[in-house]
């Protein structure tokens, strides 16, 4: 059982990785944003509640977020752990965890924290189309697909995130200072925070990851 965090602020390259990690570790990545995007696209109760937030760039408030993610991570194919891709974001949530993945006879095991510079971030973030069937992620300029506009893996048609316009991306970044960054502290203080170069290209980013995990378990 290995449970691993994804720290990183938007555009680090959480989801990248996440996604380059499955062809060595079988277990599934679970993404908060993910999850508030499929519920906003199926028109659920929770998107309802999230939407507001996310167009923001504002964190949900964590009594939804907790209690959403505790119903994944509660399914069968989690039984054997977890990719935390963009979960916890607060203190409340990283103290929530704990408690649900110690009910489970868990814990977390190794936080990787993505260091990427704000001017880095935004580069990436302007850049960054997704596949609308897949998720796959690509940027213009850095990993672009084949053929315009298509995804290389499945065909879907390429899209960017609504969220993505730069005044939500400056107000995520932000919020990621203010609110995220203290985990690195919560997170380092239990000798679970291992620094990763995430300015390097993904490959090298995926090996740095590949070793901390490796080194973790
Ligand atoms: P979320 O979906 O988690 O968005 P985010 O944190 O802003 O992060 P991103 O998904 O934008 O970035 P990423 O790190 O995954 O980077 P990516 O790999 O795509 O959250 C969205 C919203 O949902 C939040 O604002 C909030 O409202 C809500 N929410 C979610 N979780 C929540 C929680 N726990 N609590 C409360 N609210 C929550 O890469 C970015 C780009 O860079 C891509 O184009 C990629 O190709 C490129 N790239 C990646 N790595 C590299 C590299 N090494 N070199 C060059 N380019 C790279
Ligand atoms: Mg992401
Ligand atoms: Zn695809």
């Amino acid at each position: 059982m290995v449970d691993i965090i994804l720290l990183g602020g938007p555009g680090a390259g959480k989801g990248t990785q996440g996604e380059l990690m499955q062809s060595w570790l079988p277990i599934p990545r679970v993404s908060s944003g993910d999850l508030f995007r499929d519920n906003l696209a199926r028109e659920t109760e929770l998107g309802r509640k999230a939407r507001g937030y996310m167009e923001k760039g504002e964190l949900v408030p964590d009594e939804i977020t907790i209690g959403m993610v505790a119903s994944r991570i509660a399914q069968a194919d989690c039984a054997k752990g977890v990719v935390f891709d963009g979960f916890p974001r607060t203190v409340g949530q990283a103290e929530a965890l704990d408690r649900l993945l110690r009910e489970m006879g868990r814990g977390v095991d190794v936080v990787l924290n993505i260091a990427v510079d704000a001017g880095v971030l935004l580069e990436r973030l302007a850049g960054r189309w997704t596949c609308s069937r897949c998720g796959e992620i690509y940027h213009r300029l850095f990993s672009p697909e084949k053929v315009s506009g298509v995804c290389d893996k499945c065909g879907g048609e390429l899209f960017q995130r609504e969220d993505d316009n730069r005044a939500t991306q400056e107000r995520r970044i932000l919020v990621y200072q203010e609110q995220t960054a203290p985990l690195e502290a919560y997170y380092r203080s239990k000798g679970l925070l291992v620094d990763i170069d995430g300015e390097r290209p993904p490959a090298e980013v995926g090996a740095q990851i590949r070793q901390a995990v490796e080194a973790a378990l």
